[in-house]
């Protein structure tokens, strides 16, 4: 329930955020209406949300200043180059010298552990902006997608995520680990298909099937993975840390890359879309496919800002 809420406020943020408001032709009663909305926007005024961000990011960061901005906050970004983090300080220290001050924490690390103890000694909440093992605000901003994309008029993010049938090709990271732990919880189903040297740990798979059955299936090749899909979903072969294994893993990935052939012979559900959280490399979809009017990676991004508003939204204000 908690997931549905932040994508339904999401699409709300969105909703009034971009949709043009000309108040001198509204109506009296539109015109209060979205006066009030929009007034009620900038309600973090005076609060700080610290941006640790061990790793590079783009749509993260971007998403979180300019909705920090909308809401009245003040982001403030602590790059590795910026704090004693990691050279003179230790995490703890770090955690609770930073929530002394601020009001809320967003964190990109390298492994999750560090999420945990960061979370474990600060006293404002504490937001995931990418792990090892996890990209929890980046599935938000998937899902808002797949409503758009999916949603028929008046459905509820739940009504238009059931049962719908997405597909991961590629290595089995954090995002893929997103997804097995978000997934079945919200009634959607998951076809996967990793190299064998690159698989999921039996243990996440056996987690998502007790959290609903029949939600994942794991095969062999990417065609049989894509069949009657909605969604084929790719992400880097080589996520941030892992740069020393790309040679080998270029080599192991061979017969991944998402193109028309692939796609074709998987025969997906005719109103198939494909999504990438980005950033994208050539290696692992092709041009044609990426660029193609079935590609939904920069509606997908621009997502991340209002899923991202709604999350520091229900945890700040
Ligand atoms: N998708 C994503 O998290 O992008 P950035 O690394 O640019 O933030
Ligand atoms: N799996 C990628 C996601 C980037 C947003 C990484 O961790 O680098």
């Amino acid at each position: 329930a908690e997931i549905f809420n932040l994508v339904e406020k999401a699409a709300l943020f969105k909703r009034i955020c971009t949709t043009p408001n000309d108040i001198r032709s509204a109506s009296e009663k539109e015109a209060v209406g979205w006066l009030k909305r929009a007034d009620s926007l900038p309600i973090l005024t005076g609060k700080t949300l610290a941006m640790i961000f061990k790793k590079r990011s783009t749509r993260t960061r971007v998403a979180t200043e300019t909705s920090m901005s909308l809401l009245g906050g003040h982001p403030m970004f602590l790059g590795s180059q910026d704090i004693q983090l990691g050279v003179n300080e230790s995490l703890l220290d770090t955690s609770k010298v930073i929530s002394s001050m601020t009001d809320g924490i967003m964190a990109r690390v390298d492994s999750h552990s560090e999420i945990l103890e960061l979370a474990k000694y600060s006293r404002v909440p504490v937001i995931n902006a990418l792990s090892d093992e996890s990209h929890p605000t980046q599935i938000l901003a998937d899902m808002l997608t797949l409503h758009e994309v999916f949603g028929k008029p008046g459905q509820s993010v739940q009504e238009s995520l059931s049962n719908l049938l997405v597909t991961y090709i590629g290595d089995a990271n954090n995002m893929l680990y997103e997804f097995l732990l978000a997934f079945p919880k919200c009634g959607m189903k998951l076809a996967i298909s990793t190299p064998a040297k690159y698989s999921v740990p039996t243990a996440r798979i056996s987690k998502a099937l007790s959290d609903a059955k029949d939600s994942v299936t794991l095969h062999d090749s990417p065609v049989s993975a894509i069949k009657d899909s909605r969604a084929i979903i790719t992400d880097t072969w080589i996520s941030m840390g892992q740069e020393s294994e790309k040679k080998q893993r270029l080599i192991d990935f061979q017969g991944y890359c998402i193109d028309a052939n692939m796609i074709q012979a998987g025969n997906p559900s005719k109103d198939w879309v494909f999504m990438h959280c980005l950033p994208r490399k050539q290696e692992e979809v092709s041009d044609q496919v990426f660029y193609s009017d079935r590609s939904v990676v920069f509606q997908e991004a621009e997502n991340r800002k209002w899923t991202i508003m709604a999350t520091i939204h229900s945890l700040l204000a």
